[in-house]
């Protein structure tokens, strides 16, 4: 039997990482689940109906003296002293934020859930790809409040509005549901990616993809992009500016793991802009795709609106802790049912040797 708590997260976020049906599956499983009072509170749950599922609705600090693993999405804050001896489960970038997990124990073991490999045995525990399907979803939504004209095309007596111009940088899991997103809407939409897989992905949705050729991939990188070379990255940008001059909305998310993410947009590009259009970065927490935008503020630049914004599904707060539970228990069964943590620890060796912070099991 394990003791599991399951903490609030920080006041901007208002996702759960276990919902109630979770919380009764690892009841039914004869665990013992702390749950903090409050919890969903911001999605429409109530205490009771953690309670009524078989958890111990508690303070903070009773959670987490009772638990011995600790599920919060976010990285806590100030609590390190009281998570010795403990495991915490969440999704904490890692790669890219290593002096924040180093701030903690030896003792404290940190499983962040989006370091797990993009196997078929650990699809249904990918909170990377459900995040990032929400944020791509709701970029192109928050893209449509801003821009100065409608996504589709208007046919009036008045006259015709033709429909915008989308272009998606970066046709990963958020950048296909983007693009997924602004079809539907009736845009018209290009995008581009490093990968050559990419290509056939983006035409499968009715988009136009924009070749720059001589664009290096990597077997060893499990189907990530890698960093560019100078010369690719020179004429890839000139190909963006000249798409971004045209474009009333360019959602770009642009990453490679553990990198800054590569600036594709720079500040003269911005300037060619047309007035009244959108840059939605998704990359802005590593740095971003664009030279100008900021991780979570929206400013204007030479009339375009760049909002930089890595964590958009926290927009969609309910539909997020929806996904998140289903990988959170995902993992949790797995984990406690993996007689020995065999599997976990096979995969964390492999992390260990790319010098991640992550501590194996005891
Ligand atoms: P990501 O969030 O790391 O990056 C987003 C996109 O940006 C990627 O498509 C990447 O190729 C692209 N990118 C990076 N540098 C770029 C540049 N300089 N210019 C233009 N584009 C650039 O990627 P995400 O969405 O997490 O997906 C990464 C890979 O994982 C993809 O190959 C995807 O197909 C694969 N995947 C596999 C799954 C599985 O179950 N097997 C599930 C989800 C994703």
């Amino acid at each position: 039997m394990k003791s599991i708590g399951v903490l609030q997260e920080p006041n901007k976020d208002l996702r759960v990482s276990l919902l109630p049906q979770a919380v009764d599956e690892l009841v039914r499983l004869k665990n013992q689940v702390w749950v903090e009072q409050g919890l969903g509170h911001g999605i429409g749950l109530t205490d009771q109906d953690y309670a009524q599922k078989g958890a111990k609705v508690v303070t903070r600090s009773q959670a987490l003296k009772q638990a011995d693993i600790i599920t919060t999405i976010n990285l806590p804050n100030g609590l390190i002293p009281d998570l010795l001896d403990k495991s915490i489960l969440g999704v904490y970038n890692p790669l890219y934020f290593k002096d924040d997990l180093l701030k903690f124990s030896n003792n404290t073991r940190i499983y962040s859930l989006d370091l797990l490999p993009r196997t078929t045995l650990a699809q249904n525990m990918d909170v990377l790809s459900s995040m990032a399907s929400l944020s791509g979803y709701k970029a192109v939504l928050f893209a449509a409040n801003y821009v100065s004209k409608p996504l589709p095309m208007f046919t009036t007596a008045a006259g015709t509005l033709r429909p915008a111009k989308v272009l998606v940088l970066g046709a990963g899991v958020a950048g296909l549901q983007a693009i997924a997103t602004a079809k539907r809407l009736g845009a018209e939409v290009e995008a581009f990616d490093v990968r050559s897989s990419a290509e056939e992905e983006v035409k499968s949705l009715g988009a136009n993809f924009i070749k720059v050729e001589g664009s290096e991939e990597s077997k060893n990188s499990g189907g990530y992009a890698v960093e560019q070379s100078i010369n690719f990255q020179r004429t890839q940008r000139l190909l963006i500016h000249e798409h971004c001059r045209s474009a009333d909305i360019v959602i770009s998310t642009a990453n490679i793991p553990g990198k800054k993410a590569p600036v594709l947009i720079s500040e003269s590009t911005v300037k060619k802009m047309q007035a009244g259009s959108v840059i939605v970065d998704l990359a802005s927490e590593q740095g971003g795709n664009c030279e100008l935008s900021q991780n979570n503020k929206i400013q204007t630049h030479y009339g375009v609106t760049v909002i930089g914004n890595s964590h958009f599904s926290r927009a969609i707060p309910k539909a997020a802790s929806q996904l998140l539970s289903t990988n959170f228990i995902n993992f949790l069964k797995l984990w406690l049912n993996d007689p020995g943590n065999q599997l976990i620890k096979s995969t964390l060796a492999k992390n260990n040797q790319e010098k991640i912070p992550v501590s194996p099991l005891n």
